[in-house]
């Protein structure tokens, strides 16, 4: 019998082998990356009673995901439908096909230059509107995408030890994003490094042509979260071939082209940064690249192949120029507006990247930052207790949990409040379906504050509010406010929100056990 919401009889493809490469380096070779998002994003499909038993999986995908979900969908009697484009291979198309996908390629950018993942995207909207019981992975958005990673993370920790640096392509941003993030719980240095690729919008560049498939792209998917990345990395396809061959000629290891990307970076800045522990991420396998990057024939038409190429990157000043070849340039975790408007560009160039990530001038708000919370964190927030009277007003974390565990994770976001790397506290914001029937839709409504009593005192709840505030200019530029609901008698909690520079509305809630005041912060004007 199939147990049909533990998708685990492909677990054993799903890590990868970890490859020495020489001291320092380490490369992570899997089989198929995406078999680990796929079954992780399938699984809570499955218990969010969004997939049914024989329900309709609908994707966008150019391969790797593709592939891995149809082998999850034969193993699980799902039927699946890709709308892919022109980097489908010949052969991953017939084993597509034989393993009973219904496959449509899009083959023209649509109107307006809207690019050719869009028009997936759009086609993909009408199968989801036709077909009963269909279920969209969406791996752009879908926060499983990069908690996936946590068990890889686990994995490198205990195979690699301390990690100095991450390196690997960014397509969906899932497992660069997803993987950083659960490491620098460990390692706050960690140093991550995107591979991309000139024309691909996803760091800056222009839009244009992306002649490889599977890192970069045409819009900029929800799971790149720039924040994570201290540097980018753009090389050209033959750039990408080279580390590819490289790859397989000097250390037998038989990868795919965003392999061989990540394999030249990683290389080189193991060169440049002796003595640190490097891991460099290797999607997928040689084998679908036969006929393209491993034929010397269809290498010979590359661009620039194999004369013009280099051997080291060329710093650049801002990711919108023309690239000719291998440049890099210092992301600094700075979100993509800050990076585009020029923000901080100079203290990103003389700080350490962890200054650069700091919002605030004042003394107050240096070393804080906000993190992701999960519902895999209950260990991280279990020291933040509350005297009994403030615990009568507020949700106990494990409630909090089960409420994360049970919505949709691109409207509510939970957040830890970590000051000189110790988590002090987090809240929860909501937006849209989510939000509360007081709030409107221009509003993004905040709950769920808690900081630790043994922290209080110290200034940390109106930290909070502030990074609250800061999340929602940065990542939400269409919201207008930010809104509370306080319990008339939680006196603490509504002499906060005041001195936060929330205003009373004038409205009311019901509330569970008694009234609330609704309260607000107008955000700069939009
Ligand atoms: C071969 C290959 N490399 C790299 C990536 C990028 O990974 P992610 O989507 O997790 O950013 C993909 C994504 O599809 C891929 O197929």
């Amino acid at each position: 019998m199939f147990n049909r919401s533990a998708m685990r009889n492909l677990e054993d493809f799903e890590l990868p082998r970890i490859v020495r490469l020489n001291d320092g380096l380490f490369g992570a070779s899997f089989f198929l990356m995406k078999l680990l998002p796929a079954r992780f994003m399938l699984e809570r499909g499955v218990e969010h009673g969004f997939l049914k038993p024989g329900g309709t999986i609908c994707e966008s995908s150019s391969g790797t995901l593709g592939l891995a979900l149809a082998m999850l969908a034969v193993q699980y009697g799902y039927k699946l439908v890709l709308v892919s484009d022109w980097s489908l291979d010949r052969h991953l198309h017939k084993r597509l096909v034989e393993l009973g996908t219904h496959i449509e390629i899009v083959d023209e950018a649509g109107p307006g230059g809207r690019g050719i993942q869009q028009r997936r995207l759009d086609r993909l909207a009408e199968y989801l509107k036709e077909i009963p019981d269909s279920f969209w992975p969406a791996q752009y958005s879908n926060n499983d995408n990069p908690l996936a990673y946590g068990k890889f993370a686990e994995m490198l920790v205990e195979r690699v030890g301390k990690i100095d640096c991450l390196i690997g392509p960014v397509g969906s941003g899932g497992s660069m994003c997803g993987t950083t993030k659960f490491l620098r719980a460990i390692f706050p240095e960690l140093h991550a490094i995107s591979v991309d690729t000139p024309n691909s919008i996803l760091f800056g560049q222009p839009a244009g042509k992306v002649m490889v498939s599977g890192l970069g792209g045409g819009i900029v998917p929800f799971n790149v979260d720039h924040r994570q990345f201290d540097e980018v990395h753009w090389l050209t396809p033959a750039e990408m071939f080279q580390g590819t061959h490289r790859l397989h000629q000097g250390h037998g290891l038989f990868m795919g082209p965003t392999s061989g990307a990540a394999y030249k970076v990683a290389d080189w800045w193991s060169r440049t940064n002796p003595g640190k522990n490097v891991v460099a991420i290797f999607p997928d396998e040689g084998h679908r690249y036969v006929e393209s990057v491993y034929d010397e024939n269809w290498l010979s038409s590359v661009p620039g192949w194999p004369t013009s190429i280099r051997d080291e990157p060329m710093m650049i000043e801002t990711p919108a120029m023309e690239l000719t070849g291998w440049s890099s340039y210092r992301w600094c975790r700075r979100t993509l507006a800050e990076v585009r408007s020029g923000l901080k560009d100079q203290s990103c160039a003389s700080n350490s990247k962890r200054e650069c990530t700091s919002a605030f001038s004042s003394d107050e708000g240096r070393g804080a930052a906000l993190k992701a919370l999960t519902h895999f964190d209950a260990t991280t927030v279990a020291h933040l207790e509350l005297d009994p009277e403030q615990e009568e007003f507020v949700d106990p974390p494990a409630v909090v949990f089960e409420k994360l565990r049970n919505s949709p994770s691109s409207v509510e976001h939970a957040f830890l409040v970590v000051v000189r790397e110790q988590v002090v506290g987090f809240f929860v914001l909501c937006e849209k379906a989510a939000l509360p029937a007081w709030a409107p839709p221009s509003a993004i409504t905040l709950h769920n504050l808690r900081i630790g009593r043994s922290y209080q005192g110290n200034g940390y709840g109106k930290l909070a509010t502030r990074l609250a505030a800061q999340w929602i200019l940065e990542s939400r530029p269409s919201i207008s406010r930010i809104m509370v609901a306080v319990d008339v008698r939680n006196i603490a909690a509504r002499q906060l929100c005041l001195s936060s520079g929330f205003q009373g509305t004038g409205a009311v809630d019901c509330g569970r056990v008694s009234p609330h005041n609704i309260l607000s912060i107008q955000l700069a004007e939009r």
